[in-house]
C-alpha cells in the first residue's frame, strides 16, 4: 500500500480544488454573459474629428466607391484610411505640374485647412478611429469582402452619415450570430459597396445568398482559433 501514501501537501491541494473549480466555473459563466450583452460595446460611437468630412456627401451623393479611399479592404486585413493626397486629387487648387485644375473644388474652403497643412507639412491628418475590436481578436476585412459580405452588415448605411459612426455591436456573440448563419447576408461580391443594393424581383435576400454560399463552399468557420490567434 506504500504506492498509494500522499505527503500532506496532496490532502491541502485536493481541500482547494474544490473553490478553484468553482472559481473557473463562475470565471466562465461571467465571459459568456458579459460576452453576451450588447450594453458592453460601443454602438453610437462617434468621435470628433478633425475635418468635417461627410460620408454621406462623398460616398451618398457623389457615388465615390468606397475603395475609392479605402484601396486595401478586398486585400488586406486592415482598411486602408486615405492619404491626404486622395482628397487633394479633388481638392487641391493646382495639380502636380502647378497647373491650376478647372476641377479644384473647394479649395479654399476653412474646412479643408487642416487637410491643406496636412499637404504642405507631409504630416498625415489625425483622423479618430471610430472602430475598435481588442487586439486579442483577428478580424480580416478581405476575408469578407471578397466573399460577398457587405460593408453595410457591419458598418450600416455609411453612405447616408455625415459623421460616422459605429452602428454594430461588433461583440462576439454578433460575429458568430452571423458565422453560424450567413445566408441571408452573403451577396455576389462585386456588389458588396452597393450599400443600397436589394436582391432582384422574385427572389429573397436568403435565396441569393445561398446559391452563392453553395456554388463558392462559404462556411465561416466557429472555432476558436479563427478569431483568436
Ligand atoms: C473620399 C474618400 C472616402 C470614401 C469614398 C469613403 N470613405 Fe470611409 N472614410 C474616409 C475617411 C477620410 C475616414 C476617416 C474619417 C472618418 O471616420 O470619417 C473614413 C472612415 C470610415 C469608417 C470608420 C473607420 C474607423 O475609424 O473605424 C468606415 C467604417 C468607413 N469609412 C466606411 C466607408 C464605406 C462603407 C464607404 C463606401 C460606402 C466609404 N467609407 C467611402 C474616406 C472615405
Ligand atoms: C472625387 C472628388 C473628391 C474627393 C476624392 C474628395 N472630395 Fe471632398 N468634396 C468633393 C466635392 C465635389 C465637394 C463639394 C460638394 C458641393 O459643395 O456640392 C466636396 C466637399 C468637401 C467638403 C466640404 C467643403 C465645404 O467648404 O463645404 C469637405 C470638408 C471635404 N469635401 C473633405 C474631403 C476630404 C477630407 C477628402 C479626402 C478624404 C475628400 N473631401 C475627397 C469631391 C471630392
Ligand atoms: C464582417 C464585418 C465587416 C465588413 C463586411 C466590413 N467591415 Fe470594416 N470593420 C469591421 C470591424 C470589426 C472593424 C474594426 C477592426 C479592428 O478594430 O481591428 C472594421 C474597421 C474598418 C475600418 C477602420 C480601419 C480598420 O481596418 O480597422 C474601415 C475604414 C472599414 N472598416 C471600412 C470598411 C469598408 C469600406 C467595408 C466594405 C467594403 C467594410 N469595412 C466591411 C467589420 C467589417
Ligand atoms: C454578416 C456576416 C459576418 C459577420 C458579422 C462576421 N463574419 Fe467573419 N466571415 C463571414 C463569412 C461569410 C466568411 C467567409 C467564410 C468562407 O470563406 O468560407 C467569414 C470569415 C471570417 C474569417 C476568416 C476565416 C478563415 O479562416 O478564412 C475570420 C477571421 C472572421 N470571419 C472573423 C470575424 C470576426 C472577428 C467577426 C466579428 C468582429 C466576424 N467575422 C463577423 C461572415 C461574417
Ligand atoms: C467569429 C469570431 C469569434 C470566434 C469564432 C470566437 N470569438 Fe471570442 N471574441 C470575439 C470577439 C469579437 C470578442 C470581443 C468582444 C467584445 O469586445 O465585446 C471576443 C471575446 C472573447 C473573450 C473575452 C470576453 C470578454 O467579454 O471580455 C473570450 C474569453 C473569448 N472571446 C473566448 C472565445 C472562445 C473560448 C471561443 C471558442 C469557443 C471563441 N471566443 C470564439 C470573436 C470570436
Amino acid at each position: 500500500m506504500d504506492r498509494f501514501h500522499f505527503p500532506a501537501w496532496v490532502n491541502t491541494l485536493v481541500s482547494l480544488l474544490g473553490p478553484i473549480v468553482t472559481l473557473g466555473l463562475i470565471y466562465v459563466i461571467a465571459v459568456l454573459w458579459y460576452g453576451a450583452v450588447p450594453a458592453t460595446t460601443d454602438v453610437g460611437y462617434a468621435p470628433k474629428q478633425p475635418v468635417p468630412y461627410s460620408h454621406k456627401l462623398h460616398a451618398g451623393d457623389l457615388k465615390i466607391d468606397c475603395r475609392y479611399c479605402h484601396t486595401t479592404v478586398d486585400k488586406a486585413a486592415f482598411a486602408a484610411i486615405p492619404p491626404t493626397q486622395t482628397c487633394m486629387n479633388c481638392h487641391s487648387p493646382k495639380d502636380a505640374a502647378g497647373q491650376v485644375l478647372t476641377t479644384a473644388v473647394h479649395s479654399d474652403s476653412k474646412k479643408l485647412a487642416p487637410v491643406r497643412e496636412s499637404y504642405a507639412s507631409g504630416k498625415p491628418v489625425e483622423w479618430q478611429k471610430v472602430h475598435d475590436l481588442p487586439d486579442y481578436v483577428y478580424f480580416d476585412h478581405s476575408a469578407h469582402v471578397t466573399r460577398g459580405v457587405s460593408c453595410v452588415e457591419c458598418h450600416g448605411r455609411v453612405d447616408r452619415m455625415e459623421v460616422v459612426f459605429q452602428a454594430k455591436e461588433l461583440s462576439m456573440s454578433w460575429c458568430l450570430n452571423c458565422h453560424r448563419n450567413p445566408e441571408a447576408r452573403v451577396r455576389p461580391p462585386e456588389l458588396v459597396t452597393k450599400l443600397d443594393w436589394t436582391p432582384p424581383k422574385g427572389k429573397t435576400a436568403e435565396d441569393v445568398g445561398r446559391e452563392i454560399i453553395e456554388q463558392r463552399g462559404i462556411k465561416p468557420p466557429t472555432n476558436c482559433s479563427t478569431c483568436h490567434r
